[in-house]
């Protein structure tokens, strides 16, 4: 380095013993310096050793050095530099082993987190049991929808208006527009696929149901069905009989009895209702038949020649039967279950009782 002037060289010298005071601060800091985390140790070579670190510019200050300076300084800055190095080294063995440690600290003996695995709900684990059931018949499955208009609910149900059968079921009505109503039966069902498809027919149709009544352990204001539709040249009330036995038997097993009573549903002609001897009591009677030791689980009968004409199905020449049941009423006989309320509470503690049910 060519020195000019004395006002120069006094500069560089006043700027040298700067650098060793700095770097007797810079040790001071290498020797606190901690590793806190994992990339301490990088921070840590960006800083002093990396390619803009404190070591290389220092190194490059170094041809402002007065050469008889140039020694001591050097030295100096070597030793500085070993030491930074040093304790690079230092720094990335702690971090290593603070890793290895972590390692070490855990316990592959401890049992895993349990995962809390969802239960089907009950009426999906019924709902599905009955299709899978009719689908062994052949019966397929459909579906329509659950805001309604009066034709497909009621009308082509053989109830048109002022039909005193509409009473028995308390109807929701959407804006109270009389012609738009949460349907009350999943007949409607019926009625969107014979619109579309001719016979043969052979239909299961699971669906959600809407009533205005009061909530109790015994009425709900929504519930579920099944609606059944079979319809085909030659299909016979022993047809019905024998599909609805072999249900039965299938969902609750071979010692349940079944009988038919007649009754009376607009869609139908002639109608039945179905019930099965108490599966509670085994027909010595409880409070679930009241005493009766039978326990109605479904309506039925075969489809009135109206219905079929309403859409264009020649009741000559063809016949079919219907039936109808409710999801929850299947379950509770099943699973004894007697508050209806239990089915939309959400209770977990009801819920998990179904895990682990086989479909
Ligand atoms: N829709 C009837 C109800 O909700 C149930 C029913 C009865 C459906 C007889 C049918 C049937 O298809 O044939 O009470």
């Amino acid at each position: 380095m060519l020195i000019t002037t004395q006002k120069n060289y006094n500069a560089y010298l006043s700027r040298m013993e700067e650098l060793l005071a700095q770097i007797n601060n810079y040790k001071q800091e290498i020797e606190n310096f901690i590793s806190y985390s994992n990339d301490a140790a990088e921070s840590f070579r960006i800083k002093f050793l990396g390619i803009k670190g404190i070591v290389k510019s220092m190194m490059q200050e170094m041809k402002n050095v007065p050469a008889e300076k140039k020694k001591e300084a050097g030295l100096s800055l070597n030793e500085f530099k070993q030491i930074a190095e040093a304790k690079y080294e230092k720094l990335k063995l702690q971090t290593t082993t603070s890793e290895l440690q972590i390692k070490e600290d855990i316990d592959y003996t401890l049992p895993g987190d349990a995962i809390t695995i969802g239960t089907r709900h009950p009426l999906s684990i019924v709902r599905n049991r009955i299709i899978s059931i009719f689908n062994r018949l052949g019966f397929t499955l459909a579906e329509g929808p659950e805001i309604e208009d009066d034709w497909h609910n009621f009308t082509s149900m053989n109830m048109p208006k002022n039909h005193p059968a509409r009473d028995m079921q308390d109807t929701f009505y959407v804006h109270q527009n009389p012609d738009w109503l949460l349907r009350t039966h999943t007949s409607n069902v019926q009625a969107r696929v014979m619109e579309k498809q001719k016979p043969p027919i052979r239909i299961i149709c699971p669906g959600r149901v809407y009533r205005n009544e009061t909530i109790s352990a015994r009425a709900h204001c929504f519930f579920h069905q099944v609606e059944g539709l079979y319809v085909d040249d030659n299909v016979s009330f022993a047809d019905l009989k024998q599909t609805l036995y072999f249900f039965v038997q299938e969902m609750f097993g071979n010692d349940v009895r079944i009988r038919f009573r007649p009754s009376y549903f607009p869609f139908t002609e002639p109608s039945a209702e179905m019930d099965i001897s108490c599966l509670i009591c085994s027909g010595s009677g409880c409070n679930i038949c009241k005493y009766t030791g039978w326990v109605e689980i479904l309506g039925s009968g075969m489809v009135h020649p109206n219905v079929l004409s309403t859409f264009n199905i020649d009741p000559e020449v063809y016949t079919g039967f219907a039936f109808g049941m409710g999801i929850e009423r299947i379950c509770q006989l099943k699973y004894r279950v007697n508050d209806l309320r239990l089915y939309s509470q959400n209770d977990v503690r009801f819920l998990k009782q179904f895990a682990g049910v086989i479909i």
